[in-house]
């Protein structure tokens, strides 16, 4: 079964792809988990009936042909170490490591891309970026959302800092709805239409126009209004300023890892 779909690392993130990558429209692949969390492994392969555990990690890569790296980043180096890669492996790495950091643990797989794949990859209603291009992975990767292939791994690697604002957002989300209730909203009427809130804002802007944030932020800032109360405030205390001062903080992260020997 040198066809399957292998996972090195099956926690949070696998667990969300491999829901996606089986329950998405069409014949279900064939997918072959490393065994280490056991309970999580397990539970998979008791779920859907194309989902096996094998035996080792190395068992995973006998098995398989297009392999995801679900490892923690401080985990990749002592879990791939040992592993006997093959040319006809293509990789899907999930960890947030340069390739270049990866590459002489991966040798001789011909073809190795990242790809920023969120929990939310279940409901497959956003976009999945990755690098490099690699077309025969598209009808994969649509069974997680719309491939997105990036120019280069400076921009992935934006957009990966990017998603370290989930959560802020839920917490920004939480302070509202908690103001609300304890400003006399019922709590279910607070956090019920916070959510709905947040989910038609971000649905409006879903298209379209690069300056769309800006244009939607001002007309919603009615001169004098409320909106424009409550951004105001926000950017006076520098709360913009501090959050991009965050992202540059978590980039510089992101980029700062040296090659693994
Ligand atoms: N969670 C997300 O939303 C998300 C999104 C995008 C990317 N990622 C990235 O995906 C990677 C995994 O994240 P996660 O949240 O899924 O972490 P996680 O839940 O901790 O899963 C990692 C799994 O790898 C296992 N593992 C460790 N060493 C191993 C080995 N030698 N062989 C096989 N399995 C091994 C761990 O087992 P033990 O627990 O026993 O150590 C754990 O089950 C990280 O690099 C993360 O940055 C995560």
């Amino acid at each position: 079964m040198s066809d399957a779909i292998g996972f090195i690392g099956v926690g949070s993130i696998a667990t969300a792809a491999v829901e996606g990558l089986v329950t998405a429209p069409g014949a279900a692949p064939h997918v072959l988990l490393s065994p280490r969390n056991a309970a999580k492994s397990r539970a998979l392969s008791e779920r859907f009936a194309t989902v096996a555990v094998a035996e080792s990690n190395q068992a995973v890569l006998d098995g398989s042909g297009t392999v995801f790296l679900c490892l923690r980043p401080q985990a990749a180096a002592e879990a791939l170490r040992p592993l006997r890669f093959h040319p006809r492996h293509t990789i899907v790495s999930l960890v947030p490591l340069p390739l270049s950091a990866l590459a002489s643990l991966l040798r001789p797989a011909q073809r190795a891309v990242r790809a920023l794949v969120l929990p939310t990859c279940t409901e497959r209603l956003q976009a999945i970026p990755y690098w490099p291009e690699v077309g025969e992975l598209h009808p994969l990767l649509e069974r997680l959302g719309a491939p997105l292939p990036l120019r280069n791994e400076r921009e992935l690697n934006a957009l990966w800092a990017s998603t370290a604002t989930i959560s802020a957002f839920y917490a920004f989300l939480e302070t509202v709805a908690d103001w609300a209730a304890a400003r006399g909203a019922a709590p279910t009427a607070a956090v019920d239409y916070t959510a709905g809130m947040a989910h038609a804002l971000a649905r409006i802007a879903l298209v379209d126009g690069t300056d769309r944030f800006a244009r939607l932020s001002r007309e919603a800032a009615t001169p004098g209004g409320l909106n424009e109360q409550v951004v105001g405030a926000l950017r006076t205390r520098g709360a913009y300023v501090h959050l991009r001062d965050a992202l540059d903080a978590v980039l510089a992260r992101i980029e700062g890892v040296p090659p693994i020997a």
